[in-house]
């Protein structure tokens, strides 16, 4: 073990640890190198008269660069787009994320959490928390409703045992059956992991206010007990929320700094909520219940996690992040976002009104859906796949078969008024194959 590597842990071990024992041994080996990196940073602050540490190639001064490229950059300093960032992220970026979640969720208010860090997109942000956090054989706990991602990302990348409870019940989310799923899976277990994610792909739906106060009192239930829960919170789809019900902060408020056990990991991205997913920003943010003073074990986490940058893509686009703190730093960030939401919940309530129609009851049954990007269909008589095909093939339709009952629909690109046509060409392509 990397004597960097043992400082981290012995920080972790001392502010908590059974965070400590919730690290992978893979999580336990990382750390951030010294190298080229704190060296180039030494010099950055000092070199003076000549900087030549690090690989990039500098003229008068500035990154050097092709005027043909730098041309479609008009507005942003090259050196912003072009030069590196560091492995953890733009540190303006980290500030302004973190204040935008607080924004979001004020719940949060005088909970300590840590700096997020940027990772290239969410997907890369669950990667990097398979890496530092699954050992193969952890049992991971989601439900049956799921993002497909999943699967490759924890169970075939990282060898975690997939484990699955029923999403719904009765319309709602089925908290007893994710209650029963903790136990099951958490006995003779020292440790879990469970991925929530709301609004959830692909269902669309989002549990009320009560159904996440009966989450998190499952999830320190079960901390109570003695287990070490490391809980994932995917919130890609957050802010999307499209009736009154629905939560409307992130299921993060309700498990930060609950629990000495309870590791809470808020996992979310510039890519769906701020309509940018190309540029591959996302972010990672811890929080857990310490007797001592977290930032000590914060800065060691993201230390780790800012390790594994390193080994994996050394760091995220400069370009990306300048583009995304330039948005957060706009005075009418918020409202253009507004107007946004606005747009999808007409989507979604359109949606609604067609599928109000009886005419469809012997195709199909909607369920719930209130948030986020997606619903989706549980079809009656006909295979999901094949109705995909023949969608496809004979209305040149395209919609997601999820499960053979299981068909997604992707609302978020669809105009209001081509709604009701989608719809019914799915009925007829339903009656073609019955
Ligand atoms: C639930 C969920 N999480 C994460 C992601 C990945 O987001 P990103 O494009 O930022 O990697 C997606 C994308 O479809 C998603 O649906």
């Amino acid at each position: 073990m990397n004597a960097l590597a043992e400082e981290l842990n012995r920080t972790i071990q001392e502010v908590n640890p059974y965070v400590f024992e919730m690290l992978s041994e893979r999580g336990k080996r990382f750390f951030f190198p010294k190298g080229i990196l704190s060296q180039s940073a030494e010099a950055k602050a000092k070199a003076t008269k000549f900087n030549a540490t690090i690989g990039v190639a500098m003229e008068d001064g500035k990154a050097m660069c092709l005027p043909s490229l730098v041309c479609s950059l008009p507005g942003i300093d090259s050196d912003d787009a072009l030069l590196y960032s560091s492995s953890p992220g733009n540190q303006k970026l980290r500030e302004a994320w973190k204040i935008k979640t607080l924004h979001d969720n004020p719940d949060l208010e005088g909970v300590p959490v840590s700096l997020p860090i940027v990772t290239s997109g969410l997907s890369h942000g669950l990667s990097l928390l398979a890496d530092i956090f699954v050992n193969p054989g952890d049992p991971l706990i989601y439900p049956d409703m799921n993002w497909g991602n999943y699967a490759l990302n924890y169970v075939v990348k990282s060898e975690a045992v997939p484990c699955f409870y029923p999403f719904f019940d009765n319309g709602g989310f089925n908290t007893k059956a994710f209650g029963e799923a903790l136990d099951k899976y958490s006995q003779n277990k020292s440790k879990i992991i469970v991925l929530l994610n709301f609004p959830n792909n692909p269902s669309g739906y989002t549990p009320t206010d009560a159904e996440g106060d009966a989450i998190a009192k499952e999830l320190i239930r079960i901390a109570d007990k003695g287990i070490n829960v490391v809980v994932i919170i995917d919130d890609a789809y957050f802010g999307l929320f499209f009736d009154d019900a629905c939560m409307k902060q992130s299921i993060f408020t309700k498990l930060a700094g609950k629990h000495e056990r309870l590791l809470a990991i808020k996992a979310d991205a510039a890519t769906k909520e701020v309509y940018v997913w190309g540029l591959r920003v996302g972010f990672v943010s811890i929080a857990v219940k310490s007797a001592k003073d977290p930032k000590p074990l914060y800065e060691a986490i993201n230390a780790k996690f800012g390790g594994c940058i390193r080994a994996v893509i050394s760091n995220c686009s400069s370009l990306s992040q300048k583009l995304i703190l330039q948005a957060l730093s706009c005075p009418s960030f918020y409202q253009e976002r507004e107007q946004k939401v606005a747009k999808m919940k007409e989507r979604a309530l359109k949606v609604h009104e067609v599928l109000s129609n009886p005419k469809y009851d012997d195709a199909w049954t909607p369920y719930p859906f209130n948030s986020g990007y997606f619903m989706c269909l549980k079809l009656k008589k006909v295979d999901a796949e094949k109705l995909r095909l023949h969608l496809l093939d004979k209305y040149g339709v395209g919609t997601i078969s999820i499960t053979p009952t299981n068909l997604r629909i992707a609302f978020s690109c669809l105009e209001t008024n081509e709604i009701q046509d989608l719809f019914d060409l799915i009925y007829q392509a339903c009656q073609d194959l019955a």
